[in-house]
């Protein structure tokens, strides 16, 4: 037998037993005539002691161990005479009697510790390394947790898992595939998945009824903190069903994955949010309602008073950001520079500062009278002590820079903290995108996605204004996941095609396999898709999510540890018929 116990578990009620332990040296401390060395495995430390005076021979041997060499030790639990209460075998240590080296170790190019010396390149290098410590480990550990528990709630309910192949064809995602080239049939690619959503789709017209899988996608896109190339989802789909259905089923596996991950529970149902609605008063169709700072037009009131920036703007809108009276011209100055950053795109920031005389100072003193201040504070429920921060502009530009500066603010007031979970589904989502450099329109989710029943009759009339029967759930400003009711009705789907522009052989060619199966009963449908990666990093409290994934890429896309993407040889280039560009 290797080992009797794990490095994790023994107590102080395990003291005279004798034990067998194996792992890797974390550190070791010569005190005189006694060697303390920490071994640790995925369990935990415990520690080991050596002396000198019993058993030299011994001593000696465990002086030369080095760090993360991978030893096996037998020897007795004893009561440690010095413990320590912060370790879960900090009550114990192991008198070693036999220690065998089962390998040896070069220096580490970090520390395995908690705090480590080495920068992310080289920790992303020597991953394996790196997953040695404990904050890494236990993002993968907390990673597995979730993938049981979500597991569980879906057999639960009768999902059914099922796999799907990762060669297919392109899937209308939006993003650009990752294809691979065919050596049996010469010139053609497969792509890999950007979702299952045709496939599932299909699973509906099989009969399964209720499906789910968490599996991997594929998107070459701009990577950011919440985006891998290739990252997974927990992806779902269900028939004979309508928005409700599925909103209150996945609500049901929010809830109970909070509640077993976190502990937390949401007495009330979670809100349904329109898009506009979360557009006009909070400049994102993800937004973080940890906190208010809800937007308050004042265009109507602001306008028509010599105040030029303000005459010409289309929109002006502001927030109230609370009591801020410990503010200085100094951090209001910042935020300036912050908003008129070119990621912001905002001209200027103006500000009106509610003393607690009630009089105002305010950046606009010259064009408003107090009288006129005092009623932009009033619609603003602005209270004394308060400070109000106002853009003005273009509309969408505006509410998209007025969205950054909440958000700004939130993070400086501290008011996004990690423990507190806000829960909403934003609904009823523009089915159509308008693209003014090819003068069309393109699906802001997928072509499959049902327009909402009582606006199809603007399908052809006007198609800008239909909303599309889809759904995302945002948690603390992040898009958890994303889902809609699909389309089933073959005349449906031909309307949605010809106001996508596609004629009828461009469906067929791209989407023909779909089409085709839905000639032979078709169910109602609808589904969603989460960011499973998206989900176990917030549960973590972190914003970026390529610490809970095992082996992920950088910021270019590089897997830095197996050095890819990398060439391949003539030989397979070849073999696949394939000509570089640059190749002699
Ligand atoms: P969507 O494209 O919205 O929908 O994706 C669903 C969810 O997947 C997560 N996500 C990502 N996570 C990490 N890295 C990425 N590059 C990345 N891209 C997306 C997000 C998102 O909400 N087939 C549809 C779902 C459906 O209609 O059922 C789909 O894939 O959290």
């Amino acid at each position: 037998m290797y080992r009797t116990n794990t490095c994790g578990e023994l107590k102080i009620t395990n003291a005279g037993q004798d034990v067998i332990l194996c792992g890797w040296i974390q550190k070791s401390r010569d005190l005189g005539g006694m060697t303390f060395v920490d071994l640790r495995d995925r369990y935990g430390i415990t520690q080991l002691v050596f002396n000198m005076e019993t058993n030299k021979e011994l001593c000696e041997k465990a002086r030369k161990l080095g760090r993360e060499f991978v030893v096996q030790v037998k020897g007795k639990v004893r009561e440690r005479s010095n413990k320590n209460f912060k370790m879960e075998t900090g009550e114990i240590e192991i008198d070693v009697n036999e220690l065998n080296i089962l390998n040896r170790s070069e220096i580490p190019p970090f520390t395995i510790e908690e705090d480590t010396d080495g920068g992310e390149e080289l920790r992303m290098k020597f991953r394996y390394l790196d997953l040695r410590r404990n904050t890494v480990k236990n993002n993968i550990l907390l990673r597995h947790r979730v993938s049981q528990e979500v597991r569980k709630y879906m057999d639960s309910i009768g999902f059914v898992e099922v796999e799907t192949p990762v060669l297919i064809k392109s899937t209308p995602e939006g993003a650009r595939d990752f294809v691979v080239p065919s050596r049996m049939q010469p010139g053609t690619f497969y792509a890999l998945p950007q979702s299952p959503q045709t496939l599932k789709q299909l699973l509906m017209v099989a009969g399964f009824d209720r499906y789910f899988q968490i599996v991997k996608c594929f998107r070459d896109e701009d990577l950011r903190a919440d985006r891998q190339p290739e990252f997974s989802q927990i992806d779902c789909e269900m028939s004979f069903v309508e928005r409700n259905d599925i909103l209150e089923t996945f609500e049901g596996l929010a809830r109970f994955l909070f509640s077993q991950i976190k502990g937390t529970e949401f007495p009330e149902p979670f809100l349904r949010l329109p898009y506009h609605e979360a557009m006009e008063f909070y400049g994102s169709d993800k937004p973080d309602l940890r906190f208010g700072m809800k937007f308050t037009d004042l265009t109507g009131l602001a306008k028509g008073n010599g105040f030029a920036v303000f005459d010409t703007s289309e929109y002006i809108g502001g927030i109230c950001a609370g009591n801020c009276s410990e503010y200085s011209r100094k951090q209001i100055d910042e935020l300036t520079e912050f908003v008129k950053k070119p990621q912001i795109g905002a001209k200027g920031l103006i500000y009106i500062r509610c003393n607690s005389d009630g009089t105002f100072k305010s950046s606009i003193d010259k064009f408003y009278s107090p009288d006129e201040l005092k009623k932009w504070t009033i619609v603003m429920n602005a209270a004394p002590g308060d400070l109000v921060l106002i853009l003005a502009g273009g509309k969408k530009k505006t509410l998209t820079a007025l969205s950054e500066l909440r958000l700004e603010m939130g993070n400086r007031l501290g008011l996004r903290t990690k423990d507190k979970f806000v829960p909403l589904w934003v609904v009823d989502f523009p089915l159509l995108e308008w693209d003014e450099e090819s003068k069309r329109f393109y699906a802001m989710h997928h072509p499959f996605t049902s327009p909402a029943p009582e606006d199809l009759e603007l399908m052809e009339s006007d198609p800008g204004k239909v909303r599309a029967n889809a759904y995302d759930l945002v948690i603390n400003g992040v898009e958890i996941g994303g889902g809609s009711i699909r389309i089933h009705d073959a005349s449906v789907q031909k309307l949605m095609f010809k106001v996508l522009g596609f004629s009828d052989d461009e469906a067929n060619e791209q989407f023909g396999f779909l089409l085709n199966a839905f000639k032979f009963g078709a169910p109602p449908h609808g589904g969603i898709a989460f960011g499973f990666d998206r989900w176990v990093a917030m549960f973590g409290g972190q914003d970026s999510i390529r610490d809970f994934i095992a082996f992920p890429k950088n910021n270019s896309g590089r897997d830095v540890m197996l050095d890819t993407p990398s060439q391949i040889s003539n030989k397979q280039l070849d073999e696949l018929q394939l000509i570089l560009g640059n190749k002699k």
